[in-house]
């Protein structure tokens, strides 16, 4: 299968990380490989990018998309909430500091458009939702699916789908699930379309769109790995160096609000200290204080964009 992604706010991931000859990036998302090529170009041979995906898919195409470029990439298959930890097996014993550490949250379009991958409602697969198939580090779809509680169903389906009827769908999943096992997509969009009203059914968006999104959210714990992997992002700046994350969901984008905020204040005492007891220093200097959206001409070419968010620091 053609691995296809059109890279989301690629020109604005280069306007702020600036990658200059000899400079060292890390691209925590390789996915289609649009901001990894660009930026090894801009690096050029002397300097590099390490860029790593959980999906093999995605470091195949990169091997085959560089396949005579003189580029310096060298690709990892890993979990960004293991940077420190990749990193220093990658550069063993050196101690690498990075001018820019990027991440391009989610999916890409290639993921979501492999028909054996389970993250689509428009194809009949097996409820594999995962982002590295057989990662020791991801919950089986098919486990959440058929094993959470009612509760715990309708908490994920509401908060990482931001799903109005999650209460009525995590009880159809429940309903259905008495039965037989959920275990392809079908009987999963079945059990969704059971609970929903006929005029959501109608709507803009597929009726099954926000409990698979929660579901691929709660599979890869993809919250979770973002709130690891960013204060690791910061220990392997370089003073000057920038960290950017693009974002598709409030929920990322508000840990990387927050982890900005927090990581740009000298102090985190509660204002009724008189004397500053934490002794937290701030590392960052935020760069976006609103976060940036796609250019219009952006998400007219590729609707994907749509709901991209930008959000970039420098390390102090
Ligand atoms: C939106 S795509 C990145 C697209 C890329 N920026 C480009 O220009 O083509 C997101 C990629 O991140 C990967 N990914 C998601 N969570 C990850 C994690 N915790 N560790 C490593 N890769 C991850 C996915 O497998 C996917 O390939």
């Amino acid at each position: 299968m053609k691995y296809e992604h059109i890279p989301v706010m690629l020109e604005e991931i280069l306007e702020y990380l600036s990658p200059k000859s000899g400079q060292n990036f890390i691209d925590c998302t390789l996915g289609g490989a649009g901001y990894t090529i660009a930026i090894a170009k801009k690096v050029g041979e002397k300097g590099g990018v390490l860029a790593i995906d959980l999906d093999r898919a995605a470091i195949k195409n990169l091997e085959s998309r560089v396949k005579g470029l003189k580029l310096n990439i060298k690709s990892v298959r890993g979990n960004f909430k293991n940077l420190r930890e990749i990193v220093g097996n990658e550069f063993k014993g050196r101690q690498m500091k990075f001018s820019g550490i990027v991440f391009d949250l989610g999916l890409s379009s290639a993921q979501l458009e492999d028909a054996g991958r389970g993250f689509s409602f428009q194809t009949d697969s097996p409820l594999i939702m995962e982002f590295g198939i057989g990662s020791a580090e991801a919950e089986r779809t098919e486990d959440i699916v058929n094993g959470w509680r009612r509760e715990e169903l309708e908490k994920i389906i509401r908060e990482y789908g931001e799903e109005r009827f999650a209460g009525r769908i995590a009880r159809s999943i429940v309903e259905r699930r008495k039965n037989e096992p959920i275990k392809t997509t079908g009987q999963l969009v079945e059990a969704i379309g059971r609970a929903v009203p006929p005029a959501y059914k109608r709507g803009k968006i597929h009726f099954a769109t926000r409990t698979f999104q929660a579901l691929r959210i709660a599979t890869n714990k993809e919250l979770e790995n973002l709130e690891q992997a960013l204060p690791q992002a910061v220990d392997l700046l370089a003073p000057g160096g920038r960290v950017a994350v693009v974002s598709f969901h409030s929920l990322e984008d508000g840990i990387v609000k927050r982890f900005f905020k927090k990581e740009s204040k000298d102090c985190l005492c509660p204002p009724t200290l008189p004397i500053c007891q934490c002794g937290h220093k701030a590392r960052l200097k935020i760069l976006t204080r609103k976060a940036v959206k796609p250019r219009e001409e952006e998400i007219k070419n590729n609707p994907r964009a749509r709901s991209a968010k930008l959000r970039v620091a420098e390390k102090l």
